[in-house]
C-alpha cells in the first residue's frame, strides 16, 4: 500500500489520550467482563414516542424528500425562537438570527472556519469537549487556554488572561452547564463574559447542549439573557440530550446575525441542510408535550443521587452536580486520572473517562456519565466499594 501523507491540520492534532483505555477496554472485554461502562455521554433513554410519531409521518410525505434549505425551515427556524421566548424570555428574529445544525457538534465545529483566519487566537477552555479545540486547529487558529479550576467553581479566569492575548483574541468559548466538570454559570458571569467580549472585541461561542438537563428545580439561563449579548455572540444548542436524539442529529445556533450569517456561508459550500423530517420531528420535539423533559430530569437526578451516595460511601470525593449527566469525580490519593481509570476497568469492569482526556488541568479528575439504569450503577457501586484504594 503506498503511504498517503495526511494533511498537516490532522498532525496538529494532539495525541489521542484515550487510546491506552479503548485499548484496555477491548482487552477486559475480550476475557468476556461484564463490563459498565460511563464513560461515553450517550442517553441510553430512547427517544419520545410522539416525536417518533412525527418523524414517521414526515418521512412518507414527498414534500420532505428533496435538499432542504441551508438554513434550516421556516417552520422550524420559527419554533425555535418561540421556544426560546418561552424559555429564556429572548426574543429572535427567525430569518436572521436562528441557523438549523446537524447536530451542535457540527455548527461548534464549522464555526472557526467563518472567522478565524491563520495564526488568530481563539480563548478556549480547558478541560473542555475536544472540538473546541481542534475545530480552531483545523482553521489555523491558535488556541490560548483558560483553565477550569474547582477554586474558580471551573469558571475561566477572564482576568488572567493577559491584555494583548485579549485583544488579538477573535472568538471565545464557554460551556454551561459544562461538560465534564458539571459546573453551572450564573447571569453575573454572562454579564462579565459580555463586557470582556465588548472591551476586546471577541465574538463568544456559548455551548449550551446541557441547559435543559439541571435538577433540583433549577434553570440554567441562556448568555443572550444578558443585555448586550446578541451584539457580541452566539449560543449553540441541541436537541440530543434534551430529548434523547442523539442518534437523529439535529441542534441550531442562535444570536448574532453576523455570526449566523457566517456560519451559513460556510456550511452551505459543505452541507445542505438537516434532513426536513428530522426538522418535522425537532418541531414537535420543541411544541410538543414537554412532559417527556421532566421524566429525563428525575430520571437523571435519581441516578445522580444514587451515584454520589455511593461512590461517598466509597471513599470516594465528588461535586453533587446540578446540572448534566456528568460526575466529576477526584482520584484517590497516588494516583493519576489514567492509572486510576485503568485500575478500575482492570479489576471492576468500569468504564470512566479520564479527566485529563479533556485537557491538563483535568489531570486529577475523572468522569463518569450517569447513562446506565439504576440497576447498573448499583452493580457499579458494589464493585467499587470492593475495591482498596
Ligand atoms: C458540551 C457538548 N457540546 C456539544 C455536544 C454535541 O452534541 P450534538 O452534536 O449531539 O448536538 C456534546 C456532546 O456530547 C457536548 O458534550
Amino acid at each position: 500500500m503506498p503511504l498517503f501523507e495526511k494533511a498537516d491540520r490532522l498532525k496538529e492534532l494532539p495525541p489521542y489520550l484515550f487510546k491506552e483505555i479503548d485499548r484496555k477496554k477491548k482487552e477486559v472485554m475480550a476475557r468476556g467482563v461484564d463490563m459498565i461502562d460511563l464513560g461515553v455521554g450517550d442517553p441510553d433513554i430512547p427517544t419520545p414516542q410522539h416525536i417518533v410519531q412525527a418523524m414517521k409521518q414526515a418521512v412518507d410525505d414527498p414534500r420532505n424528500h428533496g435538499y432542504p434549505s441551508y438554513s434550516g425551515m421556516e417552520a422550524f427556524r420559527e419554533t425555535v425562537a418561540r421556544w426560546y421566548n418561552r424559555r429564556f424570555g429572548v426574543d429572535l428574529e427567525p430569518l436572521t438570527e436562528v441557523i438549523s445544525l446537524i447536530g451542535s457538534k457540527e455548527g461548534i465545529a464549522h464555526f472557526p472556519l467563518a472567522f478565524i483566519n491563520p495564526g488568530d487566537i481563539a480563548l478556549i477552555p480547558t478541560p473542555a469537549y475536544p472540538v473546541y479545540r481542534n475545530a480552531t486547529l483545523f482553521a489555523g487558529g491558535a488556541p490560548y487556554f483558560m483553565p477550569l479550576v474547582r477554586e474558580n467553581h471551573f469558571l475561566p479566569d477572564l482576568d488572567a488572561v493577559p491584555e494583548d492575548v485579549a485583544d488579538r483574541a477573535k472568538v471565545m468559548v464557554i460551556n454551561y452547564p459544562n461538560n465534564p466538570t458539571s459546573a453551572v454559570a450564573d447571569l453575573e458571569f454572562f454579564k462579565r463574559v459580555v463586557s470582556f467580549a465588548g472591551k476586546h472585541h471577541i465574538i463568544v461561542c456559548h455551548d449550551a447542549a446541557y441547559t435543559e438537563m439541571a435538577f433540583d428545580g433549577f434553570r440554567p439561563p441562556s448568555f443572550l439573557e444578558v443585555e448586550g449579548a446578541k451584539e457580541c455572540g452566539l449560543e449553540f444548542h441541541s436537541l440530543s440530550k434534551t430529548y434523547n436524539m442523539t442518534g437523529w442529529r439535529l441542534g441550531f445556533a442562535v444570536g448574532n446575525a453576523q455570526g449566523i450569517a457566517g456560519l451559513g456561508a460556510i456550511k452551505s459550500n459543505i452541507d445542505s441542510g438537516v434532513f426536513q423530517a428530522v426538522q418535522v420531528a425537532g418541531i414537535e420535539a420543541l411544541e410538543g408535550n414537554q412532559a417527556c423533559v421532566s421524566e429525563m430530569i428525575e430520571i437523571y437526578e435519581a441516578r445522580r443521587d444514587l451515584m454520589v451516595h455511593g461512590l461517598e460511601e466509597a471513599g470516594l470525593e465528588t461535586i453533587t452536580p446540578r446540572a448534566t449527566f456528568y460526575l466529576w469525580v477526584q482520584v484517590p490519593q497516588g494516583y493519576s486520572s489514567t492509572s486510576f481509570a485503568e485500575r478500575l476497568l482492570e479489576e471492576a469492569g468500569v468504564v470512566v473517562t479520564p479527566g485529563n482526556g479533556f485537557g491538563e488541568p483535568g489531570e486529577g479528575y475523572f468522569r463518569i456519565a450517569l447513562t446506565k439504569d439504576k440497576e447498573r450503577l448499583l452493580e457499579a457501586i458494589a464493585r467499587l466499594k470492593a475495591m482498596k484504594f
